[in-house]
């Protein structure tokens, strides 16, 4: 490790309470875009429960400018403190005393858009997880809660709206045009939930009335040109409140909710008391401008902030290896309430794509991390979908195996125990132990042990004594660190099915009674085996069912018996689930053929199969076109030794454009039978049908004939819907043909004013499988609007190539690696948390064969070089190398 490199690795067992607290905090800033002054109060004293005497007290701070200092009213002595790079050390402070501190900021010149920063019309804050220390002295860290009084000063003209957490409490005017807000947040919090904005900005306002009766204040604040696309947000925001108190008895706590939407921002949205920021891609919606998949995330989203107001913010975590505890559970509050507003066992199946395509490849490489990891050198490199999703999974087990009440009352007992509290994963999982009456001391593996679990199972029947055995055996792959993984406790729902398709009872030998037709089994040991009787010919199992834990199955089915599953399994998602195996082997035994040289030819079987399945009219239509769509190119990828990008790529599309020849027909009528009927509405309860609609489209076009090319110009043109008129542009954006640059060009001059649609726009370019990709990508660089310093910009073109085109970005040449690695290094100085995220394709280079690996490696090399690497990006690329 090269000295600058020498990154201090933060340790989860080192762990120990803070030396001070701090109970009251009182902040002025004097806001302005180039410099602002932030003036704190803070009320500190030493912590009764610190290890041992507190010798000095350190308070975290990162580019910060100390104007003055104030120890109970007194300047301090400069040999009385010392100012370090990232601390402010006071070596020997009283036991109880008034810290002052004066210290000047500058949020224009903030691009790493953490702490205070511009964005567009307004200043505004984000703290989560280490941003609290870039605006002022301070314990930052979750266990160091307190109440927060803070006042807002700025010019009223630049300025007109001043916000920060909890309840206004004062405003007034000041000479020469300036003006305050004051406001006070009763409820203890961490450094982290702390935010403040200040802008133009104009508001949409409504009113929620809670469970016991009590009136809140909804506000949602956007730039007055977007006051037209909050309708859905704030709809979606009432929907969450009235869930969260139905399902778990949670009421909102303070007399406003509010959410700003702003363009510049690092992830998703963010929790802060009573005042969650947004990403406005996460807020703004009008079916001219946004897809049915955003109005979703968007509901989901508004969602997930709000739920963080009980899991985070009344209780939130002791320290960030706890990130899940929160982030995991509210993952799986957001997806409850999701599955609740639409078709349930859609939503799982989105939800099981996006864990499986991602999570599962970060499990499977050098970045895999336990859900509650052990070390860390840059907290935000954790905000990660094994932390979030599969901590997600985690929870969901949980529900599975308590059941619907024991699971409430496992929340209730967390509640009640602990509001208020900074907490550990451990105190979630008592509260449920306890309440449940059941050990789960076995069940914390899933926060300890990284990688994914392989279940592999086979059965013997023996027609003699009408039994059948189910032999489970479960094993780990080795991760960092991790080279041996004991047993996991988990459930595996199952059901049998006779050869008609009918569902067996399901008793377990020494059993009696019991006649369920699905059932819950409990694995805890390596291998198991599950011996049901009564059992009149050989079944065949549903494993799995509801995608019941989050583990790689292997189960040798025969086609004929995935077929009987589709057809007849009684839960959506095996059934869904045995096509995917089905289309998954068809397309891997095509990759095989292509790179044995020999010729690809799809399987009868398999197009009559699909036919059955495209004209069954009793299908639901959202289900239907997940169950039509197949296995991602990243998923097949996963399921090859040696990731064959090309061939991957080459087989799917030899089995789309099969499809939609030899079944134009069938896909032009369900086409048609989609065709919308009047105007569209967000939530007419016609997105599936737009959605299979849009999916035969793409069939139809993947052999690039010209009336298909037509038809999807026609739809282009005409769509008077942005979901309709993506279904049309995103394959014609794939396809070699003269309407491809007209569309994209109309697209463009129709929509350049809206940022949202212009980074579709981009996306659409960035992901389009021509080999000619790449050199537009580059080209794209250098457009007008592209900016290196706006996260959604940055993650529409140089994301989506690098995340979202496999075969492109893997170009055999290189290109592909050397371009990613240009823009890392680019956004290494002005956003560290985004370049981060860039680097993760890198870490996958194991996975490829020795030409591409050597090629991958070099940049992670060349990456590792520069000099002035933010710790951020060393991190993953050092691990990764
Ligand atoms: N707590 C936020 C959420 O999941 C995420 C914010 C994380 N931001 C960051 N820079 N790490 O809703
Ligand atoms: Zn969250």
């Amino acid at each position: 490790m090269s000295h600058t490199h020498a990154h201090v690795e933060i340790r989860r067992e080192d762990y120990t309470p803070p030396d001070y607290l701090i109970e009251t905090v009182e902040l002025r800033f004097e806001l302005d875009a180039e410099t602002t002054l932030v003036s704190s109060r803070l009320a500190l004293h030493a912590n009764p429960d610190r290890v041992g005497r507190a010798p000095e007290l350190r308070l975290d701070g990162e580019e910060l400018k100390l104007i003055s200092l104030q120890l109970d009213g007194v300047e301090l002595a400069p040999e009385r403190y010392r100012v370090e790079e990232k601390h402010l050390v006071i070596p020997d402070p009283p036991e109880r005393f008034i810290l002052e501190a004066v210290t000047e900021i500058s949020p224009a010149r903030n691009t790493a858009l953490s702490g205070l920063y511009v964005s567009g019309p307004m200043l505004c804050t984000q703290c989560e997880a280490e941003g609290f220390r870039r605006i002022t002295y301070f314990l930052d860290r979750p266990d160091v809660m307190a109440v927060y009084r803070v006042t807002l000063v700025a010019p009223k003209s630049k300025a007109p709206v001043l916000l920060a957490n909890g309840n206004r409490i004062e405003t007034g005017e000041l000479p020469d045009g300036r003006h305050y807000a004051t406001w006070l947040d009763p409820f203890k919090k961490p450094s982290y939930l702390f935010a403040v904005v200040a802008g133009d900005l104009v508001a949409l306002n409504d009113r929620f009335t809670t469970m016991s009766g009590r009136k809140i204040n909804l506000e949602l604040y956007v730039e007055q040109k977007n006051l037209g696309k909050c309708d859905h947000a704030m709809a979606s925001l009432k929907r969450a409140m009235r869930w969260d108190e139905e399902k778990f008895g949670r009421e909102y706590d303070l007399d406003t909710y509010m959410i700003v939407a702003v363009d510049d921002f690092n992830m998703g949205a963010m929790e802060n008391k009573g005042l969650n920021v947004f990403n406005s891609r996460y807020v703004l919606a009008s079916p001219e401008t946004a897809t049915d998949d955003d109005y979703q995330a968007i509901e989901e989203v508004i969602g997930h902030e709000y739920f963080h107001n009980w899991t985070g913010n009344r209780i939130t975590c002791r320290d960030w290896f706890q990130l899940s505890l929160k982030e995991g559970l509210t993952i799986y509050r957001d997806q409850e309430f999701s599955a609740d507003m639409q078709s349930r066992p859609v939503k799982r199946i989105t939800d099981v794509r996006l864990l499986r395509s991602s999570q599962f490849a970060e499990d499977a490489g050098p970045l895999a991390h336990p859900v509650r990891p052990d070390a860390y050198l840059e907290i935000n490199n954790f905000y990660s979908m094994t932390v979030y999703h599969k901590g997600g999974e985690v929870i969901r087990m949980l529900a599975t195996l308590l059941g619907p009440d024991g699971f409430r009352k496992g929340m209730d007992l967390y509640f009640e125990r602990h509001d208020g509290q900074a907490v550990r994963v451990d105190e979630f999982v008592q509260a449920m132990a306890d309440a449940g009456g059941r050990d789960l001391g076995q069940f914390m593996r899933w926060y300890d042990q990284a990688g994914t679990p392989v279940l592999t199972v086979t059965d013997h029947y023996d027609a003699a004594t009408r039994s059948y055995q189910l032999i489970v055996e479960q094993s780990c792959p080795a991760t960092p660190n991790q080279p041996e993984k004991k047993p996991f406790h988990l459930p595996l729902a199952m059901g049998l099915l006779d050869r008609q398709g009918r569902e067996l009872p399901l008793r377990l030998s020494g059993e009696t009674g019991g006649d369920s037709r699905s059932r819950v089994l409990e694995l805890r040991e390596a291998q198991e085996t599950f011996t049901f009787t009564g059992v009149p010919e050989k079944p065949v199992p549903s494993l799995l069912r509801n995608y019941s834990a989050p583990v790689k199955l292997r189960y040798d089915y025969t086609e004929e018996e995935l077929v009987l599953l589709m057809t007849h399994d009684s839960d959506p998602f095996v059934r869904w689930e045995a096509g995917q195996v089905r289309a998954g082997q068809v397309i891997l035994d095509l990759v095989a053929d292509r790179q044995q040289g020999r010729g690809m030819a799809l399987e009868d079987s398999f197009v009559a199969a699909f036919r059955t399945l495209l004209t069954d009219a009793k299908q639901d239509r959202a289900f239907l076109a997940e169950a039509l769509t197949l296995p991602a190119e990243s998923y097949l990828a996963e399921q090859m030794e040696v990731i064959d990008p090309d061939a991957i790529f080459e087989a799917r599309e030899f089995v789309r454009a099969t499809l939609g020849t030899r079944l134009a027909a069938e896909f032009q009528q369900t086409r048609a039978a989609c065709a919308p009927s009047g105007p569209y509405r967000p939530d007419d309860g016609l997105s599936g049908c737009r959605r299979l609609r849009n999916l035969c489209l793409s069939y139809l076009m993947a052999p690039g004939s010209q009336p298909a090319i037509d038809a999807a110009f026609g739809q282009f043109r005409s769509a008077d819907n942005m979901t309709d008129s993506i279904g049309a542009l995103m394959p014609l954006a794939g396809c070699d043909c003269p309407e491809r640059g007209e569309a994209l060009r109309m697209f463009y001059e129709k929509w350049k004013g809206d940022r949202g649609v212009v980074d579709k726009w981009f996306t659409l370019q960035a992901t389009s499988r021509l080999p000619g990709t790449l050199s537009e990508v580059i080209a794209l660089l250098d457009h007008p609007d592209f900016e290196f310093t706006n996260p959604n910009r940055v993650r529409s073109l140089v994301g989506a190539f690098s995340q979202s085109n496999q075969v492109r970005f893997h170009d055999a040449s290189g290109a592909g690696y050397r371009f990613l690695a240009d823009q890392i290094l680019k956004l290494n100085t002005i956003n560290p948390q985004i370049a981060a995220r860039m680097v993760t394709p890198f870490s996958r280079w194991r996975r490829f064969d020795a030409k591409r690996q050597e090629m991958m490696k070099k940049e992670l090399e060349r990456i590792l070089a520069e000099p002035g690497l933010a710790k951020d990006v060393y991190e993953i690329a050092a691990k990764s190398v």
